[in-house]
């Protein structure tokens, strides 16, 4: 049995990875920084059952390199970062995972995935999904909402000022963990079943920011704001900090979503596959309250 992830050292995909190899799967990694790779597991690796995973590194449009990688794979997880470039690598992942025979690929989607939904990364995805369908692979789709650790992008700013920036002022979001993320796509690509499936995935709760906003005050222990701008006006914060256009455009296009309740919903894919409800917005700031810290800021 040989599992496949593709993108390892992602958010998602490292923890799955680590699951993974603490219970002695033989695994293979696709990434495009093998030395990442072996820095970001190196802990795991030595404290566990100790199977060494395959490593393979390469662009992920090199046909030579996706052959290898699919070579023998009997279930694979995709999810690749957000760029320009995401859908052509994604459907060239797809085709090439279809020309090896792949017996299972699990994607990872988003939550009210759509081609004509309100904003690019629903879109994107909803034509990732179709493409997936349409090419006779077994699958499993995974349509996660607003990870939690998005709120990291926010944390200089929250360890600095007590406040971070958007233009959601009232949308609330079913937030979920990626931790949470990767063991359901752990369980799902352990069933050895593809059942051709679309499973959506909350955490136990719903939010505004304000909200979230709340949360961080009271586990950090000072006030922390959320500003809601209007969208030009954050459009300018984001470019002040030298995000280049796509992403301003990206991120323009999540808080239109977000404010509209687009992820505005709780599901019950996470129990179903786990056993158990995700982690709740506390337990994530709790474990990663160093970033929040004033002194997290000094760098
Ligand atoms: N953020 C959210 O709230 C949210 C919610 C639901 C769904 N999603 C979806 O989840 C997916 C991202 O998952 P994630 O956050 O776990 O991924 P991630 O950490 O951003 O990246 C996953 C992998 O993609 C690679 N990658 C990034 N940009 C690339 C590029 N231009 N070319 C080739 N490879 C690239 C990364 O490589 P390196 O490690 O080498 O950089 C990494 O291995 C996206 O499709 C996103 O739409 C996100």
């Amino acid at each position: 049995m040989t599992y496949l992830i593709v993108g390892a050292t992602g958010r998602v995909a490292s923890h799955l990875t680590r699951q993974l190899l603490a219970s002695g799967k033989p695994l293979r990694l696709l990434v495009r920084n093998a030395d990442k790779a072996r820095t970001l597991f190196a802990d795991t690796l030595a404290s566990a059952k100790g199977i060494a995973p395959e490593i393979i590194e390469g662009a992920f449009d090199d046909p030579v390199t996706l052959a290898r990688a699919f070579d023998g794979a009997n279930v694979a997880f995709l999810a690749l970062g957000t760029s320009p470039e995401q859908v052509v690598l994604e459907q060239g992942l797809v085709d090439a995972a279809a020309k090896a025979r792949l017996p299972h690929l699990v994607r990872l989607s988003v939550l009210g995935a759509h081609p004509n939904t309100i904003y690019e990364i629903g879109r994107r995805h909803g034509v990732l999904d179709d493409h997936l369908k349409a090419s006779g692979l077994p699958y499993t789709v995974l349509r996660p909402a607003y990870f939690s650790s998005n709120l990291l992008l926010g944390a200089p700013s929250i360890a600095a000022r007590g406040e971070w920036a958007g233009s959601a002022p009232t949308g609330r979001v079913a937030l979920i963990d990626t931790r949470d993320v990767a063991e359901a796509a752990a369980v799902v690509m352990l069933r050895h079943e593809p059942r051709n499936e679309t499973i959506e995935l909350s955490g136990p709760e719903s939010l505004s920011f304000a909200q979230m906003a709340e949360r961080l005050g009271a586990i950090l222990g000072r006030p922390i704001r959320y500003v809601a701008m209007e969208p030009h006006e954050i459009r300018q914060v984001r470019a002040a900090l030298g995000l280049p256009a796509w992403r301003i455009d990206i991120g323009a296009g999540i808080d239109n979503a977000m404010e509209a309740g687009l992820n505005d919903r709780l599901t019950s894919g996470m129990q179903r596959l786990t056993g158990r409800p995700g982690r709740k917005l506390d337990e994530f700031i709790a474990d990663h309250r160093l970033a929040f810290e004033p002194a997290a800021s000094v760098s």
